[in-house]
Parts: C-alpha cells; structure tokens; sequence
C-alpha cells in the first residue's frame, strides 16, 4: 500500500488520557493524575528514553527489535517470494511455536484477515487456510490431523532455540506423518530459528539445508512479530508486510522526542508506571473490535513476560510487574464490566477503539410499533459498538477508575504496526522506568528446565530426583 504523507497522518494512532486526569475523574475512588504529578515523573520519563534510544539495536541488550522497520529489505523480499509460491502450492499452513513463536502470527491473522479465513472458498482467501498451534493438548494435535492432509501441508517451525518441548514434540509428530505418507520432511517444512545455534540448525543439516528464516540475535521471541517469525506467516495469508512495517517506523518516528505529551509510547508506559506505583497492579486491556481480540494476548506475554521481575538491573531484589487482564468489548461489558465498575480499585483501563470499521453493518427498520426495540432501527452496528465503547469510558470514569483509549483510525497494516512498536516500546520504557531488564523470562526457563527433567532429558538427573519426590500428598488431596 502506497502512503501519502496526508493519508500517514490522516492513519496515525492517538492515546486520549482525559479519564486518567484529576480534572475529569470525580473525587471517589481514583485519585486521577494531577498535571503537578505528570510533571513530576518528566524527569524519569526522559530518562527512561535516554536508557532506550541509547541502547536501540544492541543485540547483546536484545534491543535489535528497534531496528526491525528498516534493516529487513532483503529479507522481505525472500518472504514474499516464499510466501507466494506457499500460496500457489499448499492447501494449510501450519505454525508450529508457542508464547513469541505464535502470539504475534495469531494477532495479525486475526486483526487484518476475514474473520472466519478459513471457512471462506480457496478463491476468496487467496492463500492456504491457516493455524497455529500452540500448544501440546494432544486432543488438539489429533483434531488438527482431522483437518488436514500433511500431503498438502506446509509447516512453519518457529523456535529460537529449537529445543523447545512443545514444538519440537510437534514437529517429530509431523515429521513422522510426512514419512510414513511417502513424502520428504524437507519439502513441507520451514524453520524460523536461530542463525546458528539450535537443534532446528541441525536438523536442517541433517534434511538436506530446510529453507529457514533467522530469528536474529537480539530479538526475543515475545519481540519478534515485525521479524521473520511474524512476517512469513503473515505474507502467506495475503498481509501487506511491508505496510505493517511503515506502520511500525511510523510510531517509532513520533517517539523520537522524550516529551511525554507528544511521544505516545512514552506516554502510555508513564501512565502505567504511576498506576503500578500506586497499587493498581492490574491492568486491563479491552479493545471493541474482534479483530483485535487477539492484540490482548499478544500484549499479554509482552507486558508480563517482560515486566514480571524479581531482581533490578543492579541486583537489588523486587517483584514487579503488572498483571494484564484481557477483556473484549461489548462481549465483556456482559462479563466483566460489573467487576470493573464496582469492585476493588486495583485496575488501570486501556481501551482500544476503532473510529472506522471496515464493514458499518446497517440495523434495518421493522420494529416500528416498539419503541424499546425501535430506537436501534436506522442505526448501524458501526454506531451501536461505538456508542457501547463510550458508554464503557463514561461509566468507569463515573465511578472513578482511571482509564484511557488508544484510538485507531481504521484497522489496517499501517495502525496495526504503529501500534505493535507503541506497545513494545511502552514495555522497553517501562522496563527502564522499573530499573529491571524487560528482555529476559528466567521464569519460563525455569519450567522448560522442570518438563525436561520429568521427561528424563539427560543433565537433569538431579532435577528429576527433586521433582519425583515433590509428589502431591494424599493427606491434602480432598
Ligand atoms: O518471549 C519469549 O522469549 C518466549 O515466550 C519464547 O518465545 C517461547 O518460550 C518459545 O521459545 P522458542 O522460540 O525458543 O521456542
């Protein structure tokens, strides 16, 4: 998609904090952010930008996910190259990868394809149906084989370190079927993985050299979308990767400044930073668009991930970090909103609103003799979804929670990106605001450790021991 200048502008994204403010937050509850407070974190939130636009793209910080919009020409062209001959070929195309591996693949599906992909003919989809497969829930991997013909199926094997349990028990799986069905692993497979190391290295040494992508050095998985990991997935279903690009090097051009009110991103981890400093360690993220539900899960692994620590950059003990709460609007104000209005005060809002849907889904007249029913008549769902976001908005605020709205103009590639770099260099900030390193998840490492061990992975002997005696006690089993 060509961009003007004028249709950039007319595209970017915007955060509305009124309802975090004093000024608009009734005297109950929430205190709201006075102006005297924003002013008196200025000076953290430059700093927090200094520590990061210093450390952009230093792969031994993992920060080489800032340089994503711009250092990937060549291999964006190799995708789409790859990409259309997937879509010419294969019938399904299957991600094999878990947490960073398959969150941001999901989100972009989700948020810039039909909403039911898979179920419209081959004509109109353009592209083989698509899955992802995140998890070891064997009546999921079975049920999946239901589905699919691995004859006319490609794998994409996301790992970064290729020794991953669920997605290297996913693709033995796999790899057997193609066997057994007369076919070569090699020519149904693709790895997303580490240039070097990693057991998906070997094992494409071993097929005869796999076509593989590299998940660069100093990009971790929960920061690796705008990467080969997010790209190729998302060029097979007919996504214009390259827009979802500009839309990221656009945000990161508005973030340029350390002034809170003009940087958006820095904006929005200053709000959480004071949220979380003042006890509200919830944080609630509700877009109104289905296409965007799946944004919420994303942002999820990033956010606690990232910021769920035990010990700060110099060594002093802590434990911080921000529970995220996904919800979706309208389906959750039937759910949720209840809790959010008048239960305790320990969340922070985020809402994410559309200003133009891609279909407006007009409500058509018939209901003339009942008022209570006719008032919706003439509407259109466009109106309705959007009325109930800013009802939402009202009533939170009545009640005196602090909330504010990411607003995109239309669900695109071009906001998509912008908001996928916000909500990472929010992370990034905030990380540098907690004084804690946000690249690092010792404590998913610590359970991949634990399932090698109980499934006798030699080196883990001791481990095993340890976890074999930890068995649950009868005497507390009711
Ligand atoms: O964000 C992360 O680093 C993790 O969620 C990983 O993406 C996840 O654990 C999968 O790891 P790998 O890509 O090595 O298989």
């Amino acid at each position: 998609m060509k961009l003007t200048e004028e249709q950039r502008k007319s595209l970017r994204i915007t955060v509305d904090y009124t309802n975090m403010t004093d000024k608009y937050l009734p005297d109950i509850g929430d205190k709201g952010i006075s102006q005297r407070k924003l002013e008196s974190y200025k000076k953290t939130a430059k700093d927090a930008h200094t520590y990061v636009s210093k450390n952009r793209g230093k792969d031994e910080l993992y920060m080489g996910w800032t340089e994503l919009p711009y250092n990937q020409n060549e291999i964006v062209n190799d995708i789409l190259a790859t990409a259309k001959n997937i879509r010419k070929k294969f019938e399904n195309f299957v991600v094999l990868g878990i947490g960073g591996s398959a969150l941001g693949p999901i989100m972009a599906f989700n948020a810039l394809c039909h909403l039911h992909y898979n179920d419209l003919p081959r004509k109109k989809r353009g592209g083989p149906r698509f899955f992802v497969e995140d998890n070891v829930d064997p009546v999921r991997m079975k049920e999946l084989l239901d589905v699919i013909d691995v004859k006319k199926t490609c794998f994409n094997v996301i790992s970064k370190s290729g020794a991953t349990s669920e997605t290297m028990a996913q693709y033995l799986i796999i790899a057997d079927l193609l066997k057994q069905a007369g076919e070569k692993v090699k020519d149904h497979v693709i790895f997303t993985t580490d240039a070097k190391r990693g057991n998906l290295v070997k094992i494409s040494k071993e097929l005869g050299k796999v076509k593989s992508y590299v998940l660069p050095d100093g990009v971790g998985g929960r920061f690796s979308e705008l990467s080969p990991v997010g790209l190729l997935p998302a060029a097979v279903v007919g996504i214009d990767i390259k827009t979802l690009l500009k839309g990221a090097a656009y945000m990161d051009k508005l973030c340029k400044t350390p002034e809170l009110d003009k940087n958006p991103a820095l904006l929005c981890a200053t709000l959480q930073y004071i949220c979380m400093n003042e006890g509200k360690n919830i944080g609630v993220l509700m877009p109104y668009s289905d296409n965007l539900r799946y944004v919420s899960d994303w942002y999820a692994q990033l956010w606690a991930e990232s910021l769920g620590k035990n010990i700060t950059l110099d060594g002093t003990p802590c434990n911080v970090g921000q529970t995220p709460v996904k919800a979706l609007g309208v389906t959750d104000q039937h759910s949720q909103v209840q809790l959010y209005t008048e239960g305790p005060f320990d969340k922070v809002f985020t809402f994410l609103s559309v200003g133009s849907y891609k279909e407006k889904t007009p409500i058509p007249q018939g209901c003339e003799k009942i008022p209570d029913v006719n008032f919706l008549c003439g509407h259109t769902m466009e109106e309705l979804i959007q009325a109930e976001n800013k009802a939402t908005a009202y009533a939170l605020t009545k009640a005196g929670r602090m909330n504010y709205t990411i607003n995109l103009p239309e669900v695109n590639e071009f906001t998509l990106g912008q908001l996928l770099y916000l909500f990472e260099l929010q992370t990034a900030y905030a990380g540098a605001m907690l004084h804690i390193d946000p690249f690092n998840q010792p404590g998913v490492e610590a359970g991949k450790k634990a399932t090698f061990a109980l499934l006798g992975k030699s080196g883990y002997e001791e481990q095993k021991k340890e976890l074999d005696g930890a068995a649950s006690n009868p005497d507390y089993v009711v």
